[in-house]
């Protein structure tokens, strides 16, 4: 089985030289000598690349809507600052392979004709700042990066700007805001940042994972990345699975795979004592799938049509022994401190969705409780709020509502949480 994204990691990471060694740097020669950047542009959207952020917009069409014969400067970001709760994958990347990143972005900005780019690193990855840090001097070095790229007329500066430590940051419009210097809530969209991003500029922003495949993408084309998948999402992703699970970690499989086998097989099944309840396939902002759920196949299609979201593609297992309500007031206490406090809705419905949850699982809830939070679920839902936070805290709580409903209902008869006995 092919994993290109993943073949090439090492702790510590290949060197430029090394990277070269096993055909590194090989797509931005091609894409800047022998491609126009509009066909690399087609190259993606033809391949049905969609973005590994979460969304799995398409990445080709992303870029198409970049105005290309708007005079001044474009912006390609990169978008690093992986905080979904239970995703791990983006640091693997960045840890064990920045040259990869670096070429994706640079063959990327190439497409879009940016002239600057920027990786916005989360705070906490300290190890990868040291990495991407290395990889940009000696892509320098080497003439990938600065004026005039291997020759040509085609120039581009990256930096690396660490963030500061909020969820919030990764939202894509905050994001610029806080690479502008400025409080990071989010813009009103459209304008999408495409059109008007940084300083007000056509920009790009893309995630890790999606970047670091466009290189293959260049070097072997459509046909083999559709290979590479089972299913119309094509390539291979990067799936992890966390919780009571034998071999808790992240591996590079064909888009596609069950559920089942990233559970029983690559995470080595539930751990002696343990059985499976419950889990958020994508990070903690997608709705519980069930045992129910065990045999659809995890791409953005069949994780939609079985009621919930692919998201980052990294699962959270909920276990027989782990309190439902305990395990969602936890995430709503993430999701609440990290609101950013600019609509109403989210602002105040996230900590008094916590606080009612907090209540339950102290024996403390009421029957008309149970009534208030699925209500939340609609007025933080899709459409009330700036963002995708608010809805995004509410898929958790919305499908345990509906899965695991009676230990609600146990909790508040009994007056106590039936896990701590
Ligand atoms: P979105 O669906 O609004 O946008 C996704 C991308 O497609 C953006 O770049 C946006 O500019 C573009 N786009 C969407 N509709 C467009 C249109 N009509 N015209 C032009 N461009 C368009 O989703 P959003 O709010 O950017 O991200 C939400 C996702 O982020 C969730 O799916 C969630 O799973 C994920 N997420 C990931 C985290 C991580 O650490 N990786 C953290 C938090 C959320």
């Amino acid at each position: 089985m092919e994993r290109p994204l993943t073949q090439h990691i090492t702790f510590p990471p290949l060197g430029l030289r090394q990277y070269e060694a096993v055909g590194g740097y090989q797509a931005v020669r091609k894409a800047v000598r022998h491609m126009e950047p509009k066909d690399v542009t087609a190259l993606v959207k033809e391949a049905n690349m969609r973005g590994r952020g979460g969304a799995g917009f398409s990445t080709g069409m992303k870029w198409s809507f970049v105005p290309m014969d708007v005079p001044g400067p474009k912006y390609l970001v990169a978008n690093a600052d992986e905080m979904e709760p239970g995703t791990f994958k983006d640091r693997w990347l960045l840890e064990g392979n920045p040259h990869q990143l670096i070429e994706g972005m640079i063959v990327s900005a190439y497409a879009i004709q940016a002239t600057e780019s920027f990786v916005f690193l989360r705070w906490a990855y300290k190890q990868a700042a040291v990495e991407i840090r290395k990889a940009i001097a000696e892509a320098y070095d080497a003439g990938y990066l600065g004026k005039n790229i291997l020759g040509t007329d085609y120039s581009l500066e990256m930096h690396l700007h660490t963030g500061v430590g909020r969820y919030m940051c990764g939202e894509e419009t905050a994001l610029l805001n806080s690479l502008e210097g400025k409080r990071a809530t989010p813009r009103a969209k459209p304008p999408f940042p495409q059109v008007s991003g940084l300083f007000g500029r056509p920009t790009i922003v893309n995630n890790v994972e999606t970047l670091s495949y466009i290189p293959h993408i260049v070097n072997h084309g459509v046909a083999w990345f559709q290979s590479l998948s089972r299913t119309a999402d094509g390539g291979t992703k990067i799936y992890g699975v966390s919780g009571r699970v034998n071999k808790p970690g992240a591996w590079e499989l064909p888009m596609g795979v069950t559920m089942r086998e990233l559970i029983e097989e690559h995470a080595g099944g539930m751990q002696n004592g343990y059985r499976f309840r419950g889990v958020l396939p994508g990070g903690a902002s997608t709705d519980f799938l069930v045992e129910e759920h065990m045999d659809v196949q995890m791409d953005f299609t069949g994780v939609a049509a079985a009621g919930s979201r692919l998201g980052t593609g990294t699962m959270v297992v909920l276990d027989d022994r782990t309190c439902p309500v305990g395990f969602v007031h936890n995430l709503e206490h993430f999701f609440s401190q990290e609101s950013c406090g600019f609509c109403t809705p989210c602002r105040e419905g996230l900590p008094w969705t916590e606080k009612l949850l907090w209540a339950i699982e102290q024996g403390k809830g009421r029957e008309e409780d149970l009534a208030l939070l699925a209500s939340h679920a609609t007025l933080l839902g899709p459409g009330n709020t700036f963002c995708a936070l608010a809805p995004g805290a509410m898929e958790p709580l919305q499908s345990a509502l509906k899965y695991f409903k009676e230990d609600f209902e146990q909790h508040i008869k009994h007056k106590k949480c039936p896990y701590h006995d």
